[in-house]
């Protein structure tokens, strides 16, 4: 092991372990090798390629324990793979003592954790994620849950896994795309909180793109303290998280309207974080200067800096109307107001967002 990063709460403190390249015969999963009572919730394509790969490690849990195989892809995050996961539990008559073991991307991680939530009022599970998004955001802080046709993430709860084990041998494997789109919540955590880590990220974009070990670890490792962080201090987002969702409004809006699974959930929070930015600076709260350095660090990983085409700013608004940071139909946005500073807006003028989103699609950029 390399790293651990304890997240310390009242009731379900637990640890982050992240691994390096060498350090893989771990002892990552003794404790769950060790419980006769776990099952392994995974989708197709880990599956083979875990198989394929022979991570000794895996491949001995994999023989060991029962696992569950669900479809790949954002548009099985529904409720009927959630029935299908709780009918497999019951039909093998595991109780309340069974442990899940999420094993996969952000999909896997928050239908595992819903499940585990809900199974006879609560059961333990772990994350072991297999993406970058998943191990710099998706697998902490216990967000579980799955979309509706009418909006993303709109059944869930919060249950904190009893543990997060993230190997960043699972990265090799992984399609560049899903590396970018990690990237856009890696830099998203920077715009928020930490501008030396901003400043890092613009310095090493191409080291973390081409998988390079000291840089990712760092990376990963920032990203799980920062968040470990966030979530001590308000588990439930009463207050400090919300500021995670910096662009999350704009990005739901744009994963719902196209279908799950056309635009990747990264993808889309790039286009969010650029909307959420255009807006602060139509309301003199950043510096375009600062504006113009987040579009360009997004641009520069590859990650889009515009929504889909079809979509119209009042598409946006409809859909974000529905979003969970709205409270007494009163629309909440997080805007950056300088790098590394983030703040949260209310009763945003409908005609203000309009034509910020509007404006925003029809910027022409030079680099
Ligand atoms: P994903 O889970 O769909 O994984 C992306 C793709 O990579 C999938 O095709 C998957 O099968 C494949 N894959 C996974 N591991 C692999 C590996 N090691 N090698 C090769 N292929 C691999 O998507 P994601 O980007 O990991 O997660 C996105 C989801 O996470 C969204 O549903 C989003 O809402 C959710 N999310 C949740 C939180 C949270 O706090 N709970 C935070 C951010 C995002
Ligand atoms: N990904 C946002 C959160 O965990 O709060």
């Amino acid at each position: 092991m390399v790293y651990k990063i304890s997240v310390s709460l009242d009731h379900s403190s637990y640890d982050i372990h992240i691994y390096n390249k060498f350090s893989s015969n771990l002892s990552i999963p003794t404790i769950i090798l060790n419980n006769k009572n776990s099952v392994i919730i995974t989708n197709d394509t880990v599956r083979s390629i875990i198989a394929k790969k022979k991570y000794t490690y895996i491949n001995k849990i994999i023989k060991n324990i029962p696992f569950f195989t669900i479809k790949d892809g954002e548009s099985y995050k529904n409720l009927q793979v959630v029935e299908s996961i709780i009918h497999f539990l019951l039909e093998k008559s595991y109780g309340r003592d069974v442990t899940l073991i999420a094993l996969g991307g952000g999909v896997i991680g928050d239908i595992t954790g819903f499940v585990a939530s809900i199974y006879q009022r609560g059961v333990n599970f772990f994350q072991i994620p297999t993406t970058l998004l998943a191990q710099v955001d998706a697998s902490i802080g216990g967000k579980t849950g799955v979309n509706h046709k009418l909006g993303k993430n709109m059944i869930g709860s919060f249950w904190q896994p009893n543990g997060v084990f993230i190997d960043i041998n699972f990265l090799f494997t992984l399609p560049r795309e899903h590396i970018i789109s990690g990237m856009a919540e890696i830099i998203k955590y920077a715009i928020i909180f930490d501008k030396k880590f901003f400043i890092w990220l613009e310095e090493n974009l191409l080291k973390i793109l081409s998988l390079q070990e000291k840089e990712l670890l760092f990376c990963i490792k920032k990203c799980c303290e920062l968040k470990a962080r966030v979530i001590q201090n308000d588990e439930k987002e009463n207050n400090i998280r919300i500021f995670l969702n910096l662009g999350h409004s704009f990005a739901h809006a744009i994963e719902t309207y196209t279908g799950y699974g056309k635009w990747l959930h990264g993808y889309a929070v790039s286009v969010g974080i650029i909307m959420a930015s255009y807006l602060s600076v139509q309301l003199n709260l950043l510096h375009e200067c600062n504006f113009f350095r987040i579009v360009k660090i997004l641009y520069n990983i590859g990650l889009p800096i515009k929504g889909p085409k079809k979509m119209l700013p009042d598409d946006y608004i409809l859909l974000m109307l529905r979003d969970k940071k709205v409270l007494n139909k009163i629309m909440r946005l997080v805007v950056p107001v300088d790098i590394g500073k983030v703040k949260l807006v209310s009763s945003v003028k409908e005609s203000v967002l309009l034509n910020s989103i509007r404006n925003c699609q029809e910027q022409i950029y030079k680099f």
